[in-house]
């Protein structure tokens, strides 16, 4: 290797990239280092968000259990998926979908519940073997109303995602009204009002249609630009900081993000300042026969998938930067997780509904690393979905209730919410042949670094020395998810068996990263 300054040499392998160990002969086979002085952005907790669509048993069985029901609850929302939400700081929540949203008239949700219409749902085709029920023809018990409650329960934000497919800017301008307008001032407030919030939601994000280039209405991109040209045009804004998010491409697809940025400003570049958010989705699929079903090659195969994250961030940031050259529009990923075939659904209504295993969590915390990486160009992203879908943190059925290896990433990681993300550059063996040995992020609040570390290889342990640019380390702890088998996945009979344990601290500068496992590392700088 011809000589390279330290600086040059770590930048080639910043972030996930890879390579072999450092040619200065250590102990320890990686090494990680962390640059104090070369801040990335702030970590928005917005992009440990969360959503939760009309589909399958994400509302009726995992989020809505009804008032009158024995399940513990608060205004007939499940007591233990708001306790689980507020420990891991949810900062915000999607809602009524993905493609249900292209579907659905938010006047079906409001009024007494008693009152309100049942309607054929979205999925209703994909439900076939599932027996008629609120998944299959919603009854519309959990409506704006109801969502908001859960929201301010959880101390999350709410965002809402309009239909654009299937009503009009008119049916987007009065639903604003019925949140955001002060009671008193038109009929829709007042309907509100008399709901029981007299108070404005003043609800600030909202998505204009979903997968407008698929299900929300086959568009081209132009046609996209055009209706988002309408739906926001002009609607009284009610002193709330309005904030559009646009829906963007299906993972990779420039196709997408060039036509609408282009169409958009047509008529001048005025109307950037309309798009707050760029939304990406991207499930990074399956691999091997199933969520469960899977083997040490399919285990690496599917966490190249995930981190294919990175480079979908960088070139679409890149393409929405040839036209929106000063960067005002953010990026959104309001989708995102590994989607397997079905078969461990545990109930019939469960649409989509998945076992998350140790290989599930390790997809979630590469992909989170990956946001914290990219935090001056990320303003949101939600894992799809938050209970009882593809890559849940929560399964609920009627009165049981568990917390995925998912969940305890997203424990793990709060502490990441808010902190400054530093430069980080790691490198280790690879653990295969398209897989890097160590990844992961850093942040630093005040003077507690918090540093979140993957290692992907299934059966080695990485011994990784640390070196902190700028400060020294005045102590350490560690937390460890981790399990003995690579399938392991909490069910209601072993809701343990896939969760976190203190992993010690560092010895010296040196620590030792256990096989297939997310660590975080707590350090209190001197
Ligand atoms: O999350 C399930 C579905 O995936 C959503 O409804 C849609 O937006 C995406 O295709």
């Amino acid at each position: 290797m011809p000589e390279l300054s330290r600086r040059a040499f770590f930048g080639a392998v910043a972030g996930a990239a890879a390579l072999a160990a450092p040619r200065t002969a250590r102990a320890a086979d990686s090494h990680i280092e962390i640059l104090l002085n070369e801040p990335l952005g702030t970590v928005a907790p917005e992009l440990y968000g969360h959503f939760t669509e009309h589909i399958g048993a994400v509302v009726y069985d995992g989020i809505w259990v009804g008032e009158n029901s024995k399940i513990p609850n608060t205004g007939g929302i499940r007591q233990a998926l708001v306790d689980g939400l507020k420990k891991i700081q949810a900062p915000v929540i999607r809602w009524p979908g993905g493609c249900f949203a292209d579907s659905y008239d938010w006047r079906d949700g409001i009024g007494p519940r008693d009152k309100r219409p049942r309607r054929t749902n979205f999925w209703v085709d994909a439900m076939r073997s599932a027996p008629d029920g609120p998944q299959k023809y919603d009854p519309n018990q959990f409506g704006t109303t109801e969502f908001v409650r859960f929201c301010r329960l959880a101390g999350a934000q709410p965002y809402f995602a309009a239909n654009v497919r299937s009503l009009t800017p008119l049916d987007l301008d009065h639903w604003m009204e019925y949140c955001n307008a002060p009671a008193g001032m038109t009929t829709y407030s007042d309907m509100r009002a008399a709901a029981g919030d007299r108070d404005p939601y003043n609800i600030r994000y909202w998505g204009v249609g979903n997968e407008s280039w698929g299900c929300g209405g086959d568009m081209t991109p132009e046609e996209y630009a055009t209706e988002f040209r309408k739906f926001t045009s002009w609607i009284p804004g009610y002193g709330v900081d309005l904030r559009y998010i646009a829906s963007g491409p299906n993972g990779g697809d420039l196709n997408w993000t060039h036509g609408f940025f282009r169409k958009l400003i047509e008529n001048g570049k005025g109307q950037l300042h309309k798009v707050y958010g760029w939304a990406m989705h991207y499930y990074c699929g399956s691999a091997g026969k199933g969520a469960l079903d899977f083997d040490t090659n399919a285990w690496y195969e599917l966490l190249a998938k995930a981190d294919a994250m990175e480079g979908l961030i960088s070139r679409t940031w890149n393409a929405m930067g040839e036209i929106d050259n000063e960067h005002r529009v953010k990026l959104f990923v309001d989708e995102w997780g590994a989607w397997h075939p079905s078969g461990t659904e545990i109930d019939p209504t469960h649409l989509f509904g998945q076992a998350s295993s140790l290989r599930d969590a390790l997809v979630a915390a590469l992909t989170l690393d990956t946001f914290n990486r990219h935090a001056d160009k990320l303003a949101m992203c939600n894992v799809a979905q938050l209970v009882n879908n593809l890559h849940s943190l929560f399964i609920a059925h009627e009165d049981r209730f568990v917390t995925t290896a998912n969940y305890h990433v997203f424990e793990m990681y709060a502490a990441h919410h808010g902190g400054r993300s530093l430069r980080t550059l790691f490198s280790a063996p690879r653990a295969a042949r398209n897989l890097w040995g160590l990844a992961g992020s850093a942040s630093l609040k005040g003077k507690t670094l918090t540093v979140t570390v993957v290692n992907p290889h299934a059966t080695e342990l990485r011994e990784a020395s640390l070196a902190i640019r700028g400060a020294s380390i005045e102590n350490s702890s560690a937390t460890v998810l981790t399990a003995p088998d690579m399938h392991a996945h909490n069910t209601f009979s072993n809701p343990r068996a896939v969760e976190t344990s203190p992993g010690g601290s560092l010895a010296g500068d040196v620590f030792r990263f256990q096989p297939k496992s997310v660590t975080r590392l707590t350090i209190s700088l001197a």
